[in-house]
């Protein structure tokens, strides 16, 4: 499909906003970051919905932003970590989209965020990093069409093979969408 989104998951710190970023200056497409639609929507932070309504609130304006953004065309959407967990996220954001994993390990993750107070879900024990992933990980492999290793990656390099790989994709070089 031409003008699809190029859609960014993976766990926390992976790099999904950075990556984002650098797309939207590769690709001139416009970076959707579902987090802050959440916030402005709310009117409050990630960190207080969670606080004052409950993580339940917070996925369901999460499902909310999702399903509208996913309608629109020719976009970067960067998601929050936990979004594709959703099985009807994914369903909704692949169909015109192309979903891009960045793989991190979970040290990597840790020496990323260190104590990030604005992630109510991220502990700052690495043991904690490790099971929230594990339990992630097949929602993660579901949901991506292409899996990028970023460990030891510059999220530049990032940006370019996901710029190379979408725009093969869109020019029917590969599985076209
Ligand atoms: C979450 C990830 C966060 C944010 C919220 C929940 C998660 O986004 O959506 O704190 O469940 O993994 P980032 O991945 O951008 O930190």
């Amino acid at each position: 499909m031409k003008n699809s989104n190029i859609v960014l998951t993976g766990f926390m710190a992976s790099g999904k906003t950075t990556v984002g970023e650098l797309l939207s200056d590769i690709t001139g497409k416009k970076l959707v970051d579902t987090d802050l639609l959440v916030e402005e929507r709310a009117q409050m932070s990630i960190r207080e919905i969670f606080e004052r309504e409950g993580e339940p609130r917070f996925r369901e304006l999460e499902r909310l932003v999702v399903g509208e953004v996913s309608g629109g065309e020719g976009s970067v959407i960067a998601l929050g970590g936990g979004a594709v967990v959703d099985p009807e996220n994914v369903r909704r954001l692949r169909e015109k989209g192309v979903i891009y994993l960045l793989d991190v390990s979970p040290g990597e993750v840790a020496r990323r965020a260190g104590d990030d107070s604005e992630r109510p879900l991220l502990g700052e024990k690495r043991r904690d990093i490790e099971e929230l992933m594990r339990a992630r990980l097949d929602a993660y492999r579901r949901a991506a069409d292409v899996i990028i290793d970023t460990t030891g990656r510059e999220a530049r390099q990032v940006a370019a093979t996901i710029a190379g790989d979408f725009e093969a994709r869109e020019s029917g070089e590969e599985g076209s969408k």
